[in-house]
């Protein structure tokens, strides 16, 4: 039993001094002193060894367990220093050169990935008769819930969490709140899009964050089926991506369409057979879209006896990061020039 504590602390000490990475420190950690490591192995079975051997070896686990976690924390800052002194070379800026000198050297600036994709996505839909309409970012509870079939205590007021301002106006959570807006401007039949910015009060991590950006796109006309929307989101889609793109509806409830829809694209990294972007379904989740509700285009000053529509609400972070392989929201508004440079 000595015998192999020695052996396991050695490996452990060897294979520390060797590792280069913080990843692979960690694979230490958890072969050696992990729930099923080598030697809580050992401690776990210290109740089973005759007693004037327990003491001992037990004595000598703790021993061992203590020296690795050492090296290992001493190995894990000492990897951690060395990467920010490299940061210290890689990022340095030189504040005493002539800006019209280095100035010359740089790349010149860029599209942000968002607006680049808004661009396209306007093209499109432009192409296609759809008029841009814009709104403001501080909204009124009327033009981001009321207008749109979901009144004052509706539980779907907690589907989107708010921002509100102290004199009751809000940050819109959505752009549906511009669809109102267009039909009390717009005579049927007519098309809009409108692009924005909008918020949610909510905690952030890797998929959520408490500012992204939406397209909404209406159409309202004479007998629109949802065909029409099927087409629109497949031409959209297509013009994206470069490539024919499937879509598929399910059934998903937003009070101001009737019937509602989440609508999913084929999976264009495994082509539909199944990957882990798309967690080995080969669809990917995109948007809420709709027939327009009676009663929202009642609001809008339209008859729902003569007029119908379509309307739909699309994220844009979601959308590039599928098709740039970003794994985190947040990076979009991080302001780091480093993400931004790669596209
Ligand atoms: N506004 C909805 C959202 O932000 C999306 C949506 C728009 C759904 C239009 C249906 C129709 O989640």
């Amino acid at each position: 039993m000595e015998q192999k504590l020695e052996k396991i602390k050695k490996e452990a000490l060897e294979s520390i001094h060797s590792a280069e990475s913080l990843d692979s420190l960690e694979e230490i950690r958890v072969r050696v002193l992990g729930r099923k490591g080598e030697l809580t192995g050992i401690l776990r079975t210290l109740g089973e060894l005759p007693a004037e051997q327990r003491n001992a070896v037990g004595k000598k686990s703790n021993e061992i367990k203590k020296v690795i976690e050492e090296a290992l924390d001493a190995k894990i800052s000492g990897l951690q220093q060395a990467s920010f002194s490299g940061l210290a070379t890689s990022e340095w800026i030189d504040v005493t050169l002539d800006p019209a000198l280095s100035f010359r050297e740089k790349k010149p600036g860029h599209l942000h990935p968002i607006s680049r994709t808004q661009y396209e996505i306007e093209d499109i839909l432009t192409s296609m008769g759809f008029q841009i309409l814009d709104g403001p970012e501080a909204e009124t509870e009327y033009y981001n819930f009321e207008a749109l079939n979901i009144p004052k205590f509706h539980p779907a007021r907690d589907m989107q969490d708010t921002f509100w301002t102290e004199d009751g106006n809000l940050l819109r959570t959505h752009t549906s709140a511009i669809q109102i807006r267009g039909m009390e401007k717009m005579t049927p039949p007519f098309r809009i899009m409108a692009p924005g910015r909008v918020f949610r009060y909510e905690a952030t991590d890797a998929s959520h964050e408490h500012t992204f950006y939406q397209v909404e796109g209406m159409m309202v006309d004479k007998d629109i089926s949802v065909a029409h929307l099927i087409y629109v989101m497949e031409e959209v889609l297509s013009g994206v991506f470069k490539s024919k793109v499937k879509v598929r509806l399910r059934p998903g409830y937003f009070p101001f369409v009737e019937p509602g829809f989440e609508l999913d694209f084929s999976c264009l990294i495994c082509g539909g057979s199944g990957c882990r972007v798309c967690k080995q379904s080969g669809w990917i989740e995109f948007l809420g879209c709709g027939l327009v509700h009676p009663n929202v285009l009642r609001a809008g000053g339209i008859d729902p006896e003569k007029w119908s529509g379509f309307a739909f609400g699309m994220g844009l972070n979601r959308l590039i990061m599928m098709q740039a392989g970003i794994n985190d929201i947040r990076h979009f508004m991080s302001g780091d020039i480093r993400f931004v440079q790669q596209f």
